[in-house]
């Protein structure tokens, strides 16, 4: 007893989820272009048992059909495509099975394909069959705006960059061919997607689309290549570095030579209070004409200075270790003013 109860609600069970799932999936309202290929995709739900004198039946689906504009899909001459017809229009392809998948293809769709397509499944048992009567809407047009998108949006492009220009409409046009014109002039691309990579400023120009079955062209599309731009701004920058960095370089040799100037000055001071001797051929004359402090010499400047120079180089080596600190310093403020005052 206990066992007949479990295994009639195990059965009425079955039953109840087999038709809550029970269904057909249609896609939104289809629109197509005359003469296009059109894909209804579309899922179905069969019952999954039926009970029959508390006997479970599981369900099978054995025939599976298409109807344009019928009400429950039924009757000999309402399908498009029935699974147990051999006369089947071929232009309409069921790419689906009988578990799960019911899309129905059409190729070159025509104006009386307008219409409500509806599937039905057919089972083992009659209580199995059922159609699903919301239907797909399919309306057929001669004619649909054409538009042209961009994969790179609206934002301004640059020599070298890729992008795909993508000719599209409300309505489906699968497998129409595409015209493509730039500035009036054709291209030799006949698909949905015109790639142009890598670009070149030759690019640049006005994009339009149109189906080739038809004179309507879409709003052009305004393409513009700014020429090699990365490049440019990569070696402006270059060159502002390089400039900068010679002016530094300068800026810096002039000061060291100031300074050691001034420091070799201060040394053959030094050296002369030691050696007299040394003062004919001393830096201290250079230093005149670079800080006119000096009050002394003034007459060997000419003939000296190139061997003075020579002199200031390895006197400066030495100069260095032998500053204190403090005179260092002194001296470094002198010049930078001086250098300053004369700019
Ligand atoms: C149904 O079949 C079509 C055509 O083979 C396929 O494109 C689609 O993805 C399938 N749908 C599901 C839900 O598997
Ligand atoms: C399809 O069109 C009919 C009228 O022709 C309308 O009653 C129905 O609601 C439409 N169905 C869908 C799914 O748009
Ligand atoms: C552009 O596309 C080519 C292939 O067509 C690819 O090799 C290249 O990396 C792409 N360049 C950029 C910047 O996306
Ligand atoms: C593209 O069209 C715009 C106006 O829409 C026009 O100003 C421009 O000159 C055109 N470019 C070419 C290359 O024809």
């Amino acid at each position: 007893m206990a066992v007949w109860d479990i295994k009639t609600l195990w059965g009425f069970m079955l039953v109840l989820t087999g038709a809550a799932g029970v269904g057909v999936d249609y896609p939104d309202h289809v629109c197509a272009v005359k003469g296009s290929t059109v894909t209804l995709l579309c899922t179905f739900t069969p019952v999954e048992s039926v009970t029959v004198n508390q006997r479970t039946i599981p369900i099978h689906i054995k025939r599976v059909r298409w109807c344009q504009n019928h009400r429950i899909c039924q009757g000999n001459h309402s399908s498009v495509y029935d699974s147990q017809s051999e006369r089947n229009d071929s232009r309409y392809k069921y790419l689906g099975d009988k578990t799960r998948n019911c899309t129905l293809q059409i190729t070159e769709i025509q104006k009386k394909d307008e219409a409500t397509f509806r599937f039905r499944m057919e089972a083992n048992d009659v209580r199995g069959h059922f159609t699903d009567q919301s239907g797909v809407n399919v309306t057929v047009t001669d004619d649909t705006p054409m538009r042209i998108t961009s994969s790179s949006g609206d934002s301004p492009m640059r020599g070298g960059e890729n992008v795909t220009l993508y000719c599209t409409a409300a309505c489906t046009f699968h497998q129409l061919e595409v015209t493509w014109l730039k500035d009036n002039l054709k291209l030799p691309e006949s698909g949905t997607a015109l790639q142009l990579s890598p670009l070149t400023a030759k690019d640049s120009g006005n994009y339009t689309c149109s189906l080739k079955t038809s004179a309507h062209h879409s709003q052009p599309f305004s393409l513009h290549v700014e020429e090699d731009e990365v490049g440019g701004s990569f070696s402006g920058l270059a060159v502002g570095v390089v400039f900068g960095v010679l002016l530094a370089l300068f800026t810096l040799t002039l000061v060291l030579f100031i300074i050691r100037r001034k420091r070799a000055a201060v040394a053959g001071r030094d050296q002369s209070l030691v050696g007299g001797d040394l003062g004919q051929k001393h830096p201290q004359n250079i230093c005149s004409h670079v800080l006119p402090l000096e009050e002394e010499g003034g007459t060997h400047r000419q003939e000296t200075s190139q061997a003075v120079d020579d002199v200031s180089y390895a006197a400066i080596q030495f100069s260095r270790a032998n500053q204190t600190g403090e005179a260092m310093e002194a001296q470094d403020a002198i010049i930078y003013t001086s250098v300053a005052n004369r700019r």
